[in-house]
């Protein structure tokens, strides 16, 4: 069996399959060096609770994929730990994220997706451009005093990176808060990957329990009997590290098809799933011709809502290809909302489990090493 180390570097396509084979021949899969014990408490704690939020709001975490703003004045609003947030493009084609909140009387501007050249309060009427500057006030006369100029949408901290928006609330927006943790994390929607779908979905369940049922393979067979167990393996994964984040990558059995073929004629793509973890809260994964970013959004100590954005490689010129493109995908995702539907069972009764009072600490075993860091990066962070 393999260990591997926080240094080591995410393989390439070979290299991946090369040790997807190697496991498969020797029954083995990758380890961790060592368990990792979490107080239940971690789970049950107001203040824990409190503290991962405000660590949610110090770093930057994905708010959206930038194709949720494809377009000159579309814009996304949701909550984002906690904090009603509105990211919008703009006329200079940028993105800008801003706090969802009129600067009268604080009325949020708008909600879910759409697209819009002025942000109009539902209440008042007061107008504000895509770059947030506030443009009209109506019967103007009654604010003699307000000073418009400084008075515009609240900007959040935000970077686009590789086809990601990310959103630092805490973080000064004159360019000097440190987005240093952005750069160990690869490029990872490819070319051509569109837009699909956007969901939400909550759980009874605390965040991280939820969040721990995407980053081990221990689960497959008992978890996913008739769904993904005929398809992968039981407890079969390969565990990176690359910053605080993980790569947990499940083959599919048809990986082994390759093993008859030059290396060079090595493609993954419809041949794994990877989890690309990015702390703390953020699971992208990969699926054939299509990938999900999930956003954990806590919502109480046993509550959480997951913000689904689902692209796929549906960019052809050719309507028919691309519709043949999304219909398949689509199929897919069925089965992958299935799983997702068996995962959500055990993470429920887990969290019912918790409330039984039978464990002060759940250990994570060797096999569960990206859950062993999530919990170690909380640790570093809150102490
Ligand atoms: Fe927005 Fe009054 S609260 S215009």
């Amino acid at each position: 069996m393999t260990s591997q180390s926080s240094a080591t570097p995410l393989l390439d396509e070979p290299q991946m399959v090369l040790r997807i084979l190697d496991h498969i021949d020797n029954k083995a899969t990758d380890m961790g060096e060592e368990t990792w014990v979490e107080p239940v408490v971690n789970y049950q704690s107001p203040d824990r609770l409190a503290a991962e939020i405000n660590l949610l709001k110090s770093r930057f975490v994905v708010f959206c994929p930038s194709q949720s703003l494809a377009n000159t004045g579309d814009y996304l609003a949701r909550n984002a730990a906690g904090t009603p947030l509105i990211a919008v493009r703009g006329e200079d084609g940028t993105a800008k994220v801003f706090r969802n909140a009129c600067r009268h009387r604080g009325v949020q501007l708008a909600e879910g997706q759409g697209c819009k050249r002025v942000l109009v309060c539902p209440y008042h009427g007061w107008a504000y451009g895509l770059d947030g500057r506030l443009k009209n006030i109506p019967h103007r006369a009654g604010f003699p005093d307000f000073d418009a100029e400084a008075n515009g949408l609240v900007a959040v901290p935000s970077r686009e990176v590789n086809g990601l928006i990310y959103v630092c609330q805490d973080g000064a927006d004159d360019g000097t808060n440190d987005a240093a943790s952005l750069d160990v994390i690869p490029n990872l929607i490819p070319d051509g990957y569109e837009l699909m779908t956007t969901e939400e979905v909550e759980v009874d369940a605390n965040w991280k329990l939820y969040l721990e049922s995407a980053l081990e393979g221990y689960h497959i067979r008992s978890t996913h009997t008739q769904t993904f167990y005929p398809a992968q393996y039981d407890n079969l994964t390969v565990v990176e590290a690359f910053g605080g984040n993980s790569r947990v990558t499940y083959p599919y059995q048809t990986i082994e098809r390759l093993r008859d073929r030059p290396q060079s004629e090595w493609s993954t793509n419809g041949r794994l799933t990877q989890v690309y973890h990015l702390f703390p809260n953020v699971v992208v994964s990969t699926f054939p011709n299509c990938l999900q970013i999930g956003v954990l959004e806590p919502l109480g100590l046993e509550k959480t809502r997951r913000h689904t954005y689902l692209l796929g490689d549906i960019g052809y010129k050719d309507a028919t290809k691309a519709e043949a493109m999304k219909k398949s995908i689509l199929e897919g995702q069925e089965f992958a909302k299935a799983g997702n539907v068996e995962d959500v069972e055990v993470v429920v009764s887990a969290q019912q489990g918790l409330n039984s009072g039978a464990n002060t600490h759940l250990t994570f075993g060797l096999f569960e090493s990206a859950i062993g860091r999530l919990h170690a990066g909380l640790h570093r962070e809150l102490g």
